[in-house]
C-alpha cells in the first residue's frame, strides 16, 4: 500500500508529505520530511524575493538531495511573483509543483519539460475537473478539518468522491496526524497523506515555542473556520482568532501571531524532530493495516 503510484512518480519511498505552511516550513522541516523517507515542502511565499528564495533553494540542496516540493500561489493579487518564482524552482529542478489558486493552464508544459510533477491543492469537484483538464498529475484533496485554507467537504466523501470523478490520484489533506488517519484515508482510497498541522509541532518547524504550545494544548473545540482573516476560508486556533479580533492592527503581515492549525490538534500531544513524526506515523500505519489484514 506504500509503494505506489505516487511512491514511484515522485521517486520517494512513502507517499507521505510535509504539507507547505505559510512561515512554518522552511529548509530544515522540508529537509527532514525528505530525509524521513517523505517529501519535504514549502510555500514560496515565505520569502518576499526571488532572490531568496533561490537562496532557500540552495540551502535545502546542501541538507537533502532527496526530492522536494514548492507550492506556487497561481494568482496575481495574492502573489505578484508567481511566474519568476516557478522559474527559479524549474531551474532548481525541484521535483513538485503544488499550486493553489489559479489554473495551472499555461504553465503545465514548462513544468512538465522539466520534468517536474504538478499537484492541485482542490477543495470541490468543479474545480478539480478544471485543473484536471489542464494536466494535474493528481489532486490534493484540502478537506474539512484541515490547517490553513480548508474546504468544506468530509473526508469521507471527499477522497472516494474525486477518485471516482476524475479517475486521478488522490492525496487526502486534513486531519492527518497518525498512521490509523492515513490508514483511514487510504482504504477511502487516498494515495497519499498531506500532513501540515502535525509538522507544527516539530523541532524543525520555524514556528514560535508559544505556537507549538498552543497547538499541544488545543482541542478541534478550539478550532475556528472564518474567512474573516485572510478573506479565505481558513481554520484557526479560536484564541489567537480572539486576539486578532480585538485588535486594532488587522493587517495581514501580523500572520505570525495569528495561528493556523487543522483539527488534528486532538491527536497532537508532543514536540517530536520530524523524523520521528513520520517513523510515528508509519509505524501505527503497518501495524493498523497489518491488523486490518489478520
Ligand atoms: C500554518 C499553516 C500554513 C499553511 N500555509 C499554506 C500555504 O502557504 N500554502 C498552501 O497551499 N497550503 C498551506 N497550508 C495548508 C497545508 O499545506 C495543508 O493543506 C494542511 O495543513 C493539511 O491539513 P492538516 O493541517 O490538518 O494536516 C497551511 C496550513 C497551516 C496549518
Amino acid at each position: 500500500m506504500l509503494k505506489n503510484k505516487i511512491t514511484q512518480m515522485l521517486k520517494i519511498e512513502y507517499p507521505v508529505f510535509g504539507a507547505p505552511m505559510f512561515l512554518v516550513s522552511y529548509p530544515e522541516l522540508v529537509a527532514a520530511v525528505s530525509e524521513a523517507g517523505g517529501i519535504g515542502c514549502f510555500p514560496s511565499m515565505n520569502y518576499r524575493t526571488t532572490q531568496e528564495l533561490n537562496e532557500a533553494l540552495f540551502e535545502i540542496k546542501e541538507k537533502t538531495q532527496k526530492p522536494i516540493g514548492v507550492n506556487i500561489v497561481l494568482y496575481k493579487e495574492h502573489n505578484p511573483n508567481w511566474s519568476e518564482q516557478l522559474k527559479v524552482c524549474l531551474d532548481h529542478k525541484v521535483d513538485l509543483i503544488i499550486t493553489s489558486m489559479g489554473v495551472p493552464r499555461t504553465i503545465i508544459g514548462e513544468v512538465k519539460s522539466a520534468n517536474a510533477k504538478i499537484f492541485c491543492d482542490v477543495i470541490d469537484l468543479r474545480y478539480a475537473k478544471t485543473v484536471a483538464k489542464a494536466g494535474a498529475d493528481a489532486l490534493i484533496a484540502v478537506c474539512a478539518g484541515a490547517g490553513g485554507h480548508a474546504g468544506r467537504i468530509s473526508p469521507f466523501s471527499f477522497i472516494p468522491y474525486l477518485k471516482e470523478e476524475t479517475g486521478l490520484p488522490v492525496i487526502a489533506a486534513g486531519s492527518i496526524a497518525t498512521g490509523r488517519q492515513m490508514a483511514a484515508a487510504m482504504v477511502l482510497g487516498a494515495d497519499g497523506a498531506f500532513i501540515g498541522t502535525r509538522f507544527i509541532a516539530s523541532t524543525e518547524a520555524k514556528a514560535s515555542d508559544a505556537y507549538k504550545t498552543a497547538i499541544i494544548n488545543a482541542k478541534p473545540e478550539d478550532i475556528i473556520y472564518t474567512d474573516e482573516i485572510s478573506g479565505v476560508y481558513a481554520n484557526w486556533l479560536k484564541e489567537s482568532y480572539d486576539i486578532w479580533k480585538n485588535s486594532k492592527n488587522k493587517d495581514l503581515k501580523n500572520w505570525k501571531e495569528i495561528y493556523s492549525a487543522g483539527h488534528a490538534t486532538a491527536q497532537i500531544k508532543n514536540i517530536l524532530p520530524a523524523k520521528k513524526i513520520m517513523a510515528n506515523i508509519l509505524q501505527e500505519f503497518n501495524s493498523v493495516i497489518k491488523r486490518m489484514q489478520d
